[in-house]
């Protein structure tokens, strides 16, 4: 696919499905943004990718000043964004009983409460026609055992993302979800146990974890013309894990 001189916004591109996506849009030939917390991880992914169409923001999508940094790097380059993807995101899996108030809160501000803030900020720069791309999970529609924030959390991402296709389509903005399965990132590897991960794996019909990869290409798809009628809605990339689960 051809992205030459597009500019896209990654938020949480410094690892794991992020990282796989701006590497894809830059050697399809985009300018590519990428944001994180933490500076030492963008110097990092920057290394990695080593282009100059790359830059980097520091900017935590849970805190509202901090997403002006982002607006404020979009703004003073002069350029219009054509891609959006909305894909930084933390989970904690732990019992109802144990969900501490601070957990809820983090979860939900930057799964949640960033994303939304975001996409409202940066609103003045998307260009008609552009493409925006949350990154939610099978978790929005699985039911699964001590998930009930992280899954609160991405179902109601996907709320806005369908709205935002409807309040958007007057300016020919596609607004799309990708839903990853179980993915190899840093992510996942924090946040279950070496067991968990073989368990997930024996969940998927395909009976292996997805590579980021594969959800990158998944963006690349809903981001390009070839899907020009595709909006408000999600691909679920996840290996045949949800469908396996009730067979
Ligand atoms: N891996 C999976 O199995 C899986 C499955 C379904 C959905 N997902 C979703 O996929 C997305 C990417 O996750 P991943 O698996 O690729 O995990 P990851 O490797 O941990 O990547 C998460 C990215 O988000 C960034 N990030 C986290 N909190 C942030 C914040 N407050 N502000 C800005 N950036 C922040 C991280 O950067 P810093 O740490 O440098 O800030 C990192 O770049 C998430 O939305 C996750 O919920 C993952």
């Amino acid at each position: 696919m051809d992205y030459k001189n597009k500019n896209v916004v990654i938020t949480g591109g410094t690892t794991g499905i992020g990282l796989a996506t701006a590497k894809a849009f830059i050697n399809a030939g985009a300018n590519v943004w990428i944001t994180g917390r933490n500076a030492e991880n963008l110097q990092k992914a920057a290394s990695e990718i080593n282009n100059p169409k790359l830059s980097t923001v520091v900017s935590d999508t849970s805190k509202l000043a901090e997403i002006s940094i982002l607006e404020k790097a979009v703004a003073e380059s002069g350029n219009k964004l054509d891609v959006l993807f909305l894909n930084a995101g933390i989970a904690t899996f732990e019992p109802i009983e144990k969900v501490t108030e601070a957990n809820f809160d983090a979860q939900f501000n930057t799964n949640v409460k960033g994303h939304f803030f975001t996409l409202q900020k940066l609103l003045p720069y998307l260009a008609d026609g552009a493409a925006v791309i949350f990154t939610s999970s099978t978790v929005a529609t699985a039911a699964n055992l001590g998930a009930s924030v992280y899954s609160a959390t991405k179902g109601a991402l996907n709320k806005i993302a369908q709205i935002a296709a409807n309040e958007l389509a007057g300016r020919k903005i596609r607004v799309n979800i990708v839903s990853p399965g179980p993915i190899a990132t840093p992510g996942l590897e924090n946040a279950v146990p070496a067991e968990a991960k073989e368990f997930l794996a024996g969940a998927t019909a395909l009976q292996r974890i997805g590579d980021p990869n594969e959800i990158a290409k998944t963006v690349l798809f809903l981001a390009s013309d070839a899907a020009s009628f595709i909006t408000g809605t999600e691909i679920v990339v996840d290996g045949g894990y949800l469908n396996y689960a009730l067979k």
